[in-house]
C-alpha cells in the first residue's frame, strides 16, 4: 500500500442530516465509511443500531466498515450483516469465545476485524490472527469521538506490523482514535494502513482537505 486508506467516522457527523453528511466524504476521497456501535455496557455511551447502519449502508456505495463496542456481539452480528455492513470489527475483551465469534462474522460473509483497547496486549490476537481480515488498534479508549490520542500505543502498531508480515498475512491493520492531519504520519510509519477519523475529518470545515492531508501522511 502506498498509501494510507481513510474511514471517517460518522459518530462525529450531525445525524439530522446523515445521508449528505456521508455522501460529502465519499465524493471527497473517503474509502470506507466507519459505524461505531456502542451499548452503554461495553462503552459508558450509546450509539448506533442496525437502523441507522442501514440509513448509512443506503447513502454511498462504500464499504461499511462496522466498529461493535458491544458485549455479546453474537447476539447482533446477523443484524449488523443484514443492514450492510462488509466489514465487522468486534472486540477482544468483549469475547468469551473469540475464534467462534469470527468463524460468524465470515460465516455471515463479512470480513472479520477483531479490536483491542490501549491497555490489551496485541499477543491476545496469536491465535487468531491467520483468520483476520483486520486489526483495529484503539488509539483512544473506546467510547466518545474527540478524545486524545495515547501515543503509548504506537509501539503496539509497530510490533503488530511486524507479525504480520511476518508471517506473510494479508491482515490490515486500522488505527482508531484521535487521528489528524498533522498526526496522521505517527500512525502510517507505524504500519497502520486504514486511519479512522471522526472529529478529524467532519469537525474541519473542508473535509475533503483533511482527506488529503490524512492522506498525504504517507509522503
Ligand atoms: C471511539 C471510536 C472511534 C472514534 C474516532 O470509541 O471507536 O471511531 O469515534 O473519533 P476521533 O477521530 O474523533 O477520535
Ligand atoms: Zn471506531
Amino acid at each position: 500500500m502506498t498509501r494510507p486508506m481513510i474511514a471517517p467516522s460518522i459518530l462525529s457527523a450531525d445525524f439530522g442530516r446523515l445521508a449528505d453528511e456521508i455522501a460529502e466524504v465519499a465524493d471527497s476521497g473517503a474509502d470506507w465509511i466507519h459505524v461505531d456501535v456502542m451499548d452503554g455496557r461495553f462503552v459508558p455511551n450509546i450509539t448506533i443500531g442496525p437502523l441507522v447502519t442501514a440509513a448509512a449502508r443506503a447513502a454511498c456505495v462504500l464499504p461499511l466498515d462496522v466498529h461493535l463496542m458491544i458485549v455479546e456481539p453474537d447476539r447482533y452480528l446477523p443484524d449488523f450483516r443484514q443492514a450492510g455492513a462488509d466489514w465487522i470489527s468486534v472486540h477482544a475483551e468483549a469475547c468469551v469465545h473469540l475464534h467462534r465469534t469470527v468463524q460468524h462474522i465470515k460465516e455471515l460473509g463479512a470480513r472479520a476485524g477483531v479490536a483491542i483497547n490501549p491497555h490489551t496486549h496485541e499477543s491476545v490476537l496469536d491465535y487468531v490472527l491467520q483468520d483476520l481480515d483486520l486489526v483495529v488498534i484503539m488509539t483512544v479508549n473506546p467510547g466518545f469521538g474527540g478524545q486524545k490520542l495515547i501515543d503509548s500505543v504506537f509501539p503496539k502498531v509497530e510490533r503488530l506490523r511486524s507479525r504480520i508480515d511476518s508471517l506473510g498475512l494479508p491482515t490490515l491493520i486500522q488505527a482508531d482514535g484521535g487521528v489528524k492531519p498533522d498526526n496522521a504520519h505517527s500512525f502510517w510509519s507505524a504500519g497502520a494502513h486504514v486511519l479512522v477519523s471522526g472529529s478529524g475529518v467532519f469537525g474541519a470545515r473542508d473535509r475533503a482537505a483533511a482527506i488529503r492531508a490524512i492522506k498525504a501522511a504517507a509522503s
